[in-house]
């Protein structure tokens, strides 16, 4: 009973599978147009058979009989009247594939109709052929072809030379928000007749979009021009490459096989962007934050702020850049209505930016998500912001810092932790004088900031805190490892946040700190990898789970002769003014005569002086 029952099965499996040899899948059913054995063809396929039909071709039948799938390239056998056909089909789009196809071949009776025998005789320069879906579903242009451009065109078939018309245009323009909108899925070509050129013409054309696919660099997309009849004249392909914004090729028949290059195309537009609308500014920007900024955010990218204007250009590679343009529009308390013009000059959409005052080299903003609408209250209501949990301002850091004095100031001696401590280097190639071969009673990591106007933090990861028999520190030759220059910093969630600026690191010129006073001459600091700190980042981090390189514990220990006060500013009031404040001597009898700016080696100078008039007195 059970074998019987395992044969009935079996016959049955062996029937489906023989039935379902050959699987055509959906994607390639329906009817389709192509240009074939130059003539205009039309291809109807089914589950089961492929009939093509063309003005000479007559109609033709067949079926298919095996079928293999490698990724989603597709193989078919067809067998016709009398003989088999091997069809190797690409999808590309949901309404365009492309096929190789070999002649029908007639097999000896003992041969086999496999893959590998009848597709042995497709050859690898064969053409490609481009079917196009005549029930075609028009797709969104935007991954095809967006922006305004003006164009000049050659077509090698029409006409000799190069049409430049100031107005012709390729005008592709998404509306934002209506991703299904049947205006996201035309575009349209402008053209202009020039004159003395026969074949060249005004008129618009106004194309659907089929979809688009790579082929290595190149990058194809098939169009439909709705409002042709001629089946022919319909469906066009176009070829942009990667590597080059100026150029795109275009058929001038429903084929992508003779678009190779887009230097080689029948019709070749040579394309410059256009800036299709013009925002005139109902604000203007405060007077400060005028200048080339960074931002963090995207440390690739440049700001540049007028008045009016904040234009962010943003280099995705070396041969291109991608550019959006902020226009003042409209203030009220902190926040300011943006009108943003994408990519290429389309459609604006609107952007809330909320500042904080510019405080040193520093803008802090958030900004809210983007809106069609022309509204205040619309764009720039809270809800716009997202709404996080934890967040933190985002910056524009000066291009061009001015170094500002540091919020914390004085000689520490510190120890470190961290995935990237401070280490001993040699700053800028060779010392200029050999150090003397000093005996160190005492090595310690040094953290100084004693210039004169406190603007500078120099560390030191191994120095000798020796002093010679005058009390004189004894390094006096080696130089700091690493020398940054504070340009900003302030208070955020109850944290202190400091940013330096040092030329010489290959990271991140900019670095952010997080700081704070640990006890009364004791700090502690955290260095991020990079210009922003993580909200997550602590005075104690140190790892890159919290953004945070290396984590130090100061503590202050200046020496009779430092000549370096220590100085704290938790960065609560960023904004208050704080430029002359050296006032700072040791003994009050020394005040008398010392301008204040000579600073600490003029210092060290009168005191000594003082010291040996005393001796000589007394
Ligand atoms: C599909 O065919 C193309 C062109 O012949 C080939 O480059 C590609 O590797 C094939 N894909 C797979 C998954 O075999
Ligand atoms: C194309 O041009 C026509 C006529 O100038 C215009 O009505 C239409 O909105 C344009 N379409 C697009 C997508 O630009
Ligand atoms: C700001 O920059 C834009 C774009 O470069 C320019 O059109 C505008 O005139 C500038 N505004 C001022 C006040 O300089
Ligand atoms: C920038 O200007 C604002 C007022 O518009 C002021 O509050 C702020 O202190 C200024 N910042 C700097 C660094 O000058
Ligand atoms: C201090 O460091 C120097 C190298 O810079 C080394 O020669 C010396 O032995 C160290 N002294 C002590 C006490 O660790
Ligand atoms: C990173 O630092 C945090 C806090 O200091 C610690 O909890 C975590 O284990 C560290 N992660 C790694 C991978 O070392
Ligand atoms: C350096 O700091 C440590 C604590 O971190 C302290 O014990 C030591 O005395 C300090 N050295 C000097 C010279 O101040």
């Amino acid at each position: 009973m059970k074998l019987h029952l395992l044969t009935v099965l079996l016959a049955t499996l062996g029937f489906a599978s023989a039935a379902r040899k050959c699987v055509i899948p959906k994607i390639l059913q329906g009817t389709w147009f192509s240009w074939e054995f130059g003539e205009p063809t039309a291809t109807t396929i089914d589950a089961r058979s492929y009939e093509r039909q063309g003005p000479t071709q007559g109609r033709v039948w067949t079926e298919c009989v095996d079928s293999e799938k490698v990724g989603s390239n597709h193989t078919f056998i067809l067998k016709g009247a009398d003989c088999y056909s091997c069809v190797k089909a690409f999808p590309r789009t949901l309404n365009v594939f492309e096929k190789f196809e070999t002649p029908c071949i007639t097999l000896d009776r003992n041969e086999q109709p496999t893959i590998e025998r009848i597709c042995r005789t497709l050859r690898k320069d064969q053409q490609l052929i481009t079917l196009f879906n005549k029930n075609f579903h028009p797709m969104s242009c935007r991954s095809s072809l967006e922006g305004v451009w003006h164009f000049a065109y050659q077509n090698r078939f029409r006409f000799t030379g190069e049409c430049d018309s100031p107005d012709a245009r390729i005008q592709s323009c998404q509306t934002p928000g209506s991703q299904f909108l049947i205006q996201n899925q035309k575009f349209n070509i402008t053209y202009r007749q020039c004159q003395g050129m026969d074949g060249t013409f005004n008129g618009v054309v106004e194309y659907s979009c089929l979809g688009d696919w790579f082929i290595g660099k190149n990058h194809y997309f098939a169009v439909v021009n709705t409002k042709e009849s001629r089946e022919d004249e319909k469906y066009r392909c176009f070829l942009k490459n990667r590597d080059d914004d100026l150029y795109i090729g275009g058929s001038i028949t429903a084929e992508c096989n003779t678009l190779k290059t887009v230097e080689k195309s029948p019709e070749r537009y040579r394309v410059t962007p256009v800036k299709s609308e013009v925002v005139e500014p109902g604000c203007r920007f405060p007077q400060n934050f005028t200048g080339d900024w960074i931002n963090t955010a995207n440390i690739d990218a440049e700001v540049q702020v007028n008045e009016t204007h904040i234009i962010e250009t943003y280099y995705p590679d070396r041969a291109r850049f991608r550019r959006t343009i902020y226009v003042c529009r409209e203030q009220r308390d902190s926040r300011i209505m943006t009108a943003r013009l994408t990519v290429d000059g389309c459609q604006k959409d609107y952007v809330c930016f909320d500042f904080i005052p510019r405080h040193h080299n520093v803008i802090r903003y958030r900004k809210g998500m983007a809106v069609i609408k022309d509204d205040f209250s619309t764009v720039c209501s809270w809800v716009q912001f997202p709404n996080r949990e934890e967040w933190r301002y985002d910056l524009f850091l000066n291009a061009k810092p001015t170094p500002v004095r540091c919020p914390v100031a004085g000689k520490f001696n510190f120890t470190q932790k961290g995935e990237s401590p401070f280490k001993t280097r040699i700053l800028g190639g060779v010392t200029l004088s050999p150090r003397p071969d000093i005996r160190c009673k005492q090595n310690i990591s040094d953290f100084s900031v004693c210039d004169t106007d406190q603007k500078e933090m120099a560390i030191d990861a191994n120095y000798c805190l020796s002093v010679d028999h005058l009390g004189r520190p004894v390094d006096i030759y080696s130089d700091p490892d690493y020398r940054m220059k504070c340009i900003g910093y302030w208070q955020e969630n109850l944290k202190s946040y400091l940013v330096t600026y040092d030329d010489l690191d290959p990271l991140s010129k900019y670095r952010c700190w997080v700081y704070q006073r640990a006890d009364l001459n004791r700090v502690l600091m955290s260095q991020a990898t990079g210009a922003f700190c993580d909200v997550r980042q602590d005075v104690t981090s140190w790892n890159y789970t919290e953004g945070a390189v290396v984590a130090l514990d100061m503590v202050e220990y200046e020496r009779e002769r430092d000549q370096c006060p220590m100085h704290f500013d938790d960065g609560e009031n960023p904004w208050q003014e704080g430029e002359n404040y050296i006032t700072v001597f040791p003994w009050l009898i020394y005040r008398s005569g010392v301008p204040s700016s000579l600073g600490g080696t003029m210092n060290a100078f009168v005191v000594s002086l003082a010291a040996l008039l005393l001796k000589l007195l007394f």
